[in-house]
């Protein structure tokens, strides 16, 4: 099984990447923003929990998203691979990744980081507010928080993963073909 981890700041082109990779390489993808999104309109309680925090653009506690990630990993099954998207997000999440794959004698295969300037991060959010309506892409105030969160708490894990000599690094300042050939390239690879 192939454990790819999508990363990136938001607005990077994650979800959108996301959606041609697991159709080329026949992988599952899990997008903890999207599985707390459905929580939220769901009003479950772990939802209700989950909106302040995500509204603001903080992260919700690593325990949560955990142990969602293990439970895709059990339920989901006739796929190559999982594609990670918004997920580790803190080093407790990657070390904590790391242990439940080490369980079933995994390891993560590889991290495909898309990357582009604090600048691009706006106006790409500004332009999704407009047609998806996202809580946290409405306030400005909400979107520095996201990036500035990514800063502090998200960051430090391109250097956990050059360490463990799995980190790849995208350009995704192109358009988002260029950005998927690129992707493709360096996929087809492992
Ligand atoms: P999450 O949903 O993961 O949001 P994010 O990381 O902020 O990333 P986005 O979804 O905003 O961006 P994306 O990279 O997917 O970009 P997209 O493809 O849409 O998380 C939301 C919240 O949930 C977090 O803030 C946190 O509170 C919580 N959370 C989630 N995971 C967590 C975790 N592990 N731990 C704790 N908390 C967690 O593209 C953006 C826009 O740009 C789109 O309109 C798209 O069409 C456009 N676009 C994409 N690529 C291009 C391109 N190349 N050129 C031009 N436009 C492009
Ligand atoms: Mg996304």
């Amino acid at each position: 099984m192939k454990y790819f981890i999508l990363f990136g700041p938001p607005g990077a082109g994650k979800g959108t990447q996301a959606a041609a990779m697991v159709e080329k390489y026949n992988l599952h993808h899990i997008s903890t923003g999207e599985l707390l999104r459905k929580e939220i309109a769901a009003e479950s309680e772990l939802g209700l929990k989950a909106k302040s925090l995500i509204d603001a653009g903080a992260l919700v506690p690593d325990e949560v998203v955990e142990g969602m990630i293990e439970s895709e990993f059990n339920t989901v099954k006739g796929v190559d691979g999982f594609l990670l998207d918004g997920f580790p997000r803190t080093t407790a999440q990657a070390e904590a990744l790391d242990r439940i794959l080490e369980k079933n004698g995994e390891t993560a295969t590889s991290v495909v980081s898309i990357m582009i300037p604090d600048e691009m991060i706006k106006d790409r959010i500004r332009h999704r507010a407009s047609i998806e309506g996202r809580a946290d892409d409405a306030k400005e105030e909400t979107i520095n928080n996201r990036i500035r969160t990514y800063h502090e708490k998200t960051e430090p894990l391109v250097e956990f993963y050059r360490n463990q000599g799995k980190y790849r690094e995208i350009d995704g300042t192109g358009t988002i073909d260029q950005v998927r050939q690129a992707i493709f390239d360096l996929m087809d690879k492992f």
